[in-house]
C-alpha cells in the first residue's frame, strides 16, 4: 500500500484549545509578543519543540507502574542499562535528568580555557555549556549543509578538510574531544552518513581525539541512512544505530527525543577516567549514579522508548509526517529547509519576508502571525536567538540565517492537524507582505530570546484577513 498510516490508535484523548482570533490577540498582546511567554492553553497546535513533548505508548505507560523508586541499585536502573549498553555498547552508562545535564558535567570535567570543541554544529545549550566551561564550540558544516536549498542527502555532515584544518591550526593538544550531532537539529534536522562518520573517526584516531555523539535523534539518523544511504537497504534500525555507536568514544542524549520520553538524558563512554570524573560531580549535582536526578520510572520508560524509537514502521511513519507536510509547503513555493529533516520542518523567514531586514527580526514576524492565524506556536532560530549584542557599544550582529521551527511533537498530532498547519501557513504565506517588523524593548543580556520582550511596527498593508476561529 501507498498510504502510510500512523502505527497506531489512539487510547485517550486531551482536549485543543480552540480560540478565537481576538482572544489570540490578547494573549499575544500579554505575551510581549514572545510566543515562549504564552501559555499553553491558548495554543491550538503546538509545535515549539519535538523535546519532551511526544506521547508515550501503553507499553511505556505500563513499564511506568513497574518504576523501582529504590535509591540504589533499582531494577528499574538495571533495565535502563541494558537498554542503553545494547545500542550503544558503550562500557560506562550514566543517566541525568536531561540533555543538557549530560553535557555541563561533560564540559566542566573535561575542558579547560583555551581548549576547542569542533562539531558538525553544536546545539545551543552543548555550545552553551563548553563555552561555560571557557571553552570555544566550532560549527563545521559542509557547503551544502550551510545551502538551504540544497536538496542532497545528510546535509548534517562535518566538513573533513575544515576539521583537518581545525586539527592542525589548533593543535591536537587543544581539542579534548570532537563531537557530532545526529540528526544536525541546528542545520535544520539534517542527517549525517555513516560514511562521514566513519571517515571523521578515522581522522580522528589519527590524531587520538576522542569522538563524542549528540545522539538525541539517533534512530531518525539510523531511518536516514537506511534509506538513503548504499549498503543499509537490509539493515535493522539497531543494527544501522549499533554500527554508527561503535565509533564512539562517549555519548551525550536527551531522551526527550529518541528516547520517546517526558524527560530524561544519559551520558555514556568506554574511558575509565572520564567515566570517574563524570560520576564524581553525576553525585554532587544530578543524584546517585544509578538514578542519575531521575525516577526509577523515567527509567522504565526511557528503556521501553529507546527500543520503539527503533521501530521500522515507527520511523517510517514519523519521516512520513515531516516529509508530508515539507512537500506541501513546497508545492505553494513557500520556502523552507530542503530536503526534510528528521524532526522539524524549517521556514527560511528572511525568503518569506523579503521586505524584512535582519534587524526586523522577520522570524518573529513569522511566529507570531501563525500565531495570530491559527494559534500555531513555532519558534525563531534567527537573530533574536543567535544574534549577539555588544555590552560596550550596543552594537548587534545578526545570525546566518533566519528560520522559523516547526517541531514534530512524536505520536501526538494527526495528519488533518497538519493539513491544518499547512492551510495556516498557505493563507500567512498569501498575506506575508502584511508581516510587521519587530523591535526588541526589554532582552536578557543571555538566551534572550526566552524573555525577551517585543513591539511589532507598522504593518505595511491594512490587514483584509477576517476574523477566523482556529481548529
Ligand atoms: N542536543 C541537541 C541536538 C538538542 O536538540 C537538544 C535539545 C539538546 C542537546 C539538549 O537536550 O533539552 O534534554 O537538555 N533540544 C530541544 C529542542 C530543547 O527544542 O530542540 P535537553
Amino acid at each position: 500500500m501507498r498510504t502510510i498510516i500512523e502505527p497506531f490508535r489512539i487510547k485517550m484523548t486531551e482536549a485543543l484549545p480552540i480560540t478565537e482570533r481576538d482572544h489570540r490577540e490578547k494573549a499575544l498582546v500579554a505575551a510581549h509578543y514572545n510566543a515562549f511567554l504564552l501559555n499553553a492553553g491558548d495554543i491550538t497546535i503546538d509545535m515549539l519543540t519535538d523535546s519532551g513533548t511526544g506521547a508515550m505508548s501503553a507499553r511505556q505507560w505500563a513499564a511506568l507502574m513497574m518504576g523501582d523508586e529504590s535509591y540504589a541499585g533499582s531494577h528499574s536502573w538495571h533495565n535502563f542499562e541494558k537498554t542503553v549498553r545494547d545500542i550503544t555498547g558503550l562500557k560506562h552508562i550514566f543517566p541525568t535528568h536531561q540533555g543538557r545535564a549530560a553535557e555541563r558535567i561533560l564540559a566542566a570535567t573535561r575542558l579547560k580555557p583555551g581548549h576547542i570543541v569542533p562539531s558538525n554544529s553544536h546545539f545551543d545549550t552543548t555550545r552553551a555549556n563548553i563555552e561555560y566551561a571557557g571553552a570555544a564550540a566550532e560549527d563545521l558544516l559542509t557547503p551544502e549543509g550551510e545551502d538551504i536549498y540544497s536538496t542532497k542527502h545528510f546535509k548534517g555532515n562535518i566538513d573533513l578538510g575544515k576539521l583537518e584544518r581545525i586539527i592542525a591550526e589548533k593543535g591536537v593538544q587543544n581539542i579534548p574531544f570532537a563531537m557530532i550531532t545526529v540528526t544536525n537539529n541546528t542545520g535544520g534536522g539534517q542527517p549525517v552518513s555513516m560514511a562521514n562518520m566513519k571517515a571523521m573517526k578515522k581522522l580522528l584516531v589519527k590524531h587520538n581525539i576522542p569522538l563524542v555523539i549528540d545522539c538525541c535523534r539517533f534512530a531518525e539518523n539510523a531511518y536516514f541512512i537506511k534509506e538513503y544511504e548504499a549498503g543499509y537497504k537490509d539493515k535493522s534500525l539497531m543494527d544501522i544505530a549499533q554500527e554508527m555507536f561503535a565509533l564512539a568514544d562517549a555519548a551525550t542524549m536527551s531522551a526527550k527525543k529518541d528516547g520517546l520520553a517526558n524527560i530524561g538524558g544519559f551520558f555514556a563512554c568506554n574511558n575509565d577516567q572520564w567515566a570517574e570524573d563524570f560520576r564524581n560531580l553525576l553525585i554532587l549535582t544530578e543524584g546517585f549514579p544509578t538514578y542519575g536526578g531521575l525516577a526509577g520510572r523515567d527509567l522504565e520508560v526511557i528503556a521501553v522508548g529507546l527500543r520503539e524509537a527503533l521501530e521500522y514502521d515507527y520511523q517510517r511513519y514519523r519521516h512520513a509526517t515531516v516529509e508530508y507536510m515539507s512537500s506541501r509547503l513546497i508545492e505553494r513555493k513557500i520556502p523552507i529547509v530542503q530536503p526534510a529533516g528528521g524532526h522539524a520542518v524549517f521556514i527560511d523567514a528572511a525568503g518569506f519576508c523579503p521586505h524584512l531586514k535582519p534587524l526586523d527580526y522577520p522570524g518573529i514576524g513569522v511566529v507570531n502571525a501563525l500565531y495570530l492565524e491559527g494559534g500555531i506556536r513555532s519558534v525563531e532560530l534567527g537573530s533574536v536567538m543567535f544574534g549577539r549584542v555588544n555590552a560596550k557599544t550596543g552594537e548587534e550582529t545578526t545570525a546566518p540565517r533566519e528560520l522559523v521551527r516547526l517541531a514534530f511533537p512524536r505520536r501526538v498530532y494527526t495528519q488533518s492537524h497538519f493539513d491544518y498547519v499547512i492551510e495556516v501557513l498557505d493563507h500567512v504565506w498569501q498575506h506575508r507582505h502584511e508581516i510587521p517588523s519587530h523591535k526588541i524593548t526589554k532582552q536578557a543580556p543571555f538566551l534572550r530570546h526566552f524573555t525577551a520582550y517585543f513591539v511589532p511596527g507598522k504593518v505595511a498593508a491594512a490587514n483584509p484577513v477576517k476574523q477566523q476561529k482556529a481548529g
